[in-house]
């Protein structure tokens, strides 16, 4: 493995790493990758290292895959839900931060549905945080393993046309990836009804597309977000039906276009809204080599911050 290191103690968000902090992320990540082919698919790297996973809001992927990351890397895990703790008797974050923290723990992977808890955390704890997303602000893990997928499909990320489709607004899939594929020369154009478009967007370095049939005669690859009701207090669309009908797609809107596209997708998906069956499915889809590469991306992860403390 890399003796390289990264110019960050805690994984806060993309918009903290360098150009080179990324490569090297990805770069260790192939390395695991080809660990994670091996019959013995573990290694001894985070031997006598504990890392506590703090999700205090919902996750299967994410959670999932750091846990098995940990496992791989030989590391002691904890894991701690809000649903069922003491959280439930008004005990605050920090609280049951420091809590868990006396019981001897090294690294924290927090889930939390406010923006910047994991920013809160890193300046309140002496210990190392990765935001496994925080709110409507960043999932750095998340663009991590998208960019992984991507640069695996087309050996590169610069000049790599993408298309971040659906709720942008309350997307922190795509600011990190915004960010992350700017920072590494993709070009990134966003496209969903108005309502669901920042108005600043712009500043980031993306094109914005109100029509989806442009968009995706544009892209290489295109990114269909999950539309998050959970987040949505107000209407931003008549119905799902209608936001399929305008953004939804299927497996023909695929086929119809003149070249090969590459589709992704975070997860969960609502099929039959953002996508169809048929489309989550195809041969266009790579959205189970995504969470595949989430956990090799999240070794990398947390081997390197392990060597930066
Ligand atoms: N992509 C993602 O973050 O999925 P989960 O919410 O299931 O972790």
């Amino acid at each position: 493995m890399s003796e390289s290191k990264l110019s960050v103690r805690h994984l806060i968000g993309i918009k903290e790493l360098s150009v080179s902090d990324i490569e090297l992320l990805l770069d260790t990540a192939v390395q695991f990758k080809e660990v994670l082919q091996r019959p013995i698919k573990k290694v001894p790297s985070l031997r006598d290292i504990t890392v506590a996973n703090l999700f205090f809001e919902n996750s299967t992927r994410t959670k999932l895959s750091f846990e098995l990351a940990e496992k791989r890397l030989s590391a002691d895990i904890i894991n701690f839900s809000s649903s069922g703790s003491s959280v439930s008797k008004g005990e605050t974050l920090l609280d049951t931060v420091q809590n868990i923290l006396a019981m001897k723990v090294d690294m924290i992977v927090l889930r939390h549905p406010s923006v910047g808890a994991a920013r809160y955390l890193s300046e309140k704890v002496n210990t190392q945080i990765i935001n496994a997303g925080d709110g409507t602000h960043e999932h750095p893990t998340q663009a991590l393993l998208d960019a992984f997928s991507i640069k695996e499909k087309f050996g590169k990320l610069k000049g790599v046309k993408v298309a971040i489709i659906g709720d942008i607004l309350h997307s922190r899939v795509a600011l990190s990836n915004i960010i992350l594929l700017i920072k590494m020369g993709a070009e990134v154009k966003v496209c969903g009804p108005s309502t669901l478009i920042p108005k600043l967007i712009q500043s980031l370095g993306v094109e914005v597309e109100y029509k989806l049939s442009k968009v995706l005669e544009w892209c290489d690859v295109a990114n269909v977000l999950r539309i998050q009701t959970e987040r949505q207090e107000l209407q931003f669309f008549p119905s799902a039906g209608e936001y399929a009908s305008f953004f939804g797609i299927t497996k023909d809107t695929l086929d119809n276009l003149k070249k090969k596209i590459v589709l992704m997708h975070p997860g969960p998906i609502n099929r039959g809204v953002e996508l169809s069956t048929d489309a989550a499915d195809s041969e266009y889809s790579i959205i189970l080599d995504q969470v595949e590469n989430g956990v090799a991306v999240r070794m990398a992860v947390l081997y390197l911050l392990a060597n930066n403390k």
